[in-house]
């Protein structure tokens, strides 16, 4: 056999040798939308900013009907927040629309920009979505890291990483050949295999890397961050006639561009709402949050002369709200 001369191949031998992530990637990979047809870095955006909140069966319609609706940021600039709030709704984590639609603004007309600082500069994108774009749409090599990510290293290391830590290590793992096929695919295995509970080595890519996998119970990794739920009282007010409900705007950073049924939470502002008119309790609904459990008493109450009500079906809403509606229709139509 000839000799070969003249090819240098250099490895990188600090690293780890973990190629076979990305062999399990490009047979494992799920056929997500993204992934099998060439899409834009603003349609990237849209997915990234919707399923870092969003679990993926929920997110992928949004996703669909967002880019639809809004094909570039410029489209999106020329439309109301309110419009876009409207295709958000159900999603939650309103937030990160009301973020969106500031980053179109500032784009004033302009494409994303292509690196990760001046991405991260934009309003509504952190390091995460910045890492993303620049990588999957980019090429550029950093990497990402989310839950998925944060999970699947502290295994790996089976240790507990601070934040800082946690992307010095996801850097120095990063394919600089393909990173965002590699991004993709660390949460990818995060998603499928590294799963919160009970994890499945047997068939993991990086079982040989892996430290967490030679222990007794590889799910000690990450550290659990506390979900205590705060447990709230809250009051809600269906005032209804013929035209519709009566419905105010929601103020305030989780549900502001909303609107919402006069509602309230804590004792002092509950009572004060509910004797602000003459109420009759129907019910309660039960409402979860990552970081709180509402139970809520459901009250009606006539319409009055001040009162103007609309459609529900005209203005965006949260599905907390829409919820209390269902619950009021239920009751309304076991009355008739
Ligand atoms: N979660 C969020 N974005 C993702 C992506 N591009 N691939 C896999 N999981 C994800
Ligand atoms: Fe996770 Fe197990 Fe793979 Fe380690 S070997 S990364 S614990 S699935």
């Amino acid at each position: 056999m000839a000799p070969s001369v003249g090819i240098a191949i250099t490895l990188d031998d600090s690293r780890p040798y973990m190629g076979g992530l990305l062999d399990w990637y490009d047979q494992n990979a799920r056929p997500l939308p993204w992934r099998i047809q060439k899409v834009t870095p603003w349609e990237s955006l849209l997915a990234e900013i919707i399923l870092q909140q969003t679990r993926m069966e929920t997110g992928l319609p949004y996703w669909e009907r967002i880019r639809a609706a809004y094909p570039t940021p410029a489209t999106l600039a020329a439309d109301t927040e309110e419009n876009l709030l409207r295709l958000w709704q159900g999603c939650g984590y309103y937030a990160r629309a009301r973020n969106l639609y500031k980053l179109a603004k500032t784009l004033d007309g302009e494409d994303l920009p292509e690196s990760y600082d001046s991405l991260l500069k934009m309003p509504g994108i952190g390091p995460y979505t910045a890492a993303a774009i620049a990588s999957i749409s980019f090429g550029q090599p950093v990497a990402c890291v989310d839950g998925n990510v944060r999970r699947v290293i502290s295994r790996l290391r089976a240790e507990h990483l601070s934040d800082p830590d946690l992307q010095s290590e996801a850097n120095d793992l990063l394919d600089h050949n393909r990173p965002g096929d590699w991004n993709q695919a660390m949460m990818e295995i995060g998603s499928l295999v590294c799963t919160p509970r009970n994890p499945s080595c047997d068939t993991c890519p990086l079982e040989s890397n892996c430290l967490a996998s030679k222990s007794s119970n590889p799910e000690e990794w990450p550290l659990r961050r506390s979900t205590k739920q705060a447990q709230i009282d809250a009051v809600v007010i269906v005032v209804s006639d013929s035209n519709g409900i009566l419905l105010e705007a929601r103020k305030g950073r989780t549900l502001g561009g909303l609107w919402g049924l006069p509602y309230a939470e804590g004792e002092v502002e509950s009572s004060e709402l509910l004797a602000s008119r003459k109420v009759k309790l129907i019910g309660k609904v039960r409402h979860d949050f990552t970081h709180k459990r509402l139970d809520i008493a459901v009250y009606i109450s006539e319409v009055t002369e001040n009162d103007e009500t609309r459609s529900p079906e005209s203005v965006p809403m949260a599905t907390l709200d829409r919820k209390v509606l269902r619950f009021f229709r239920a009751h309304e139509n076991k009355q008739s």
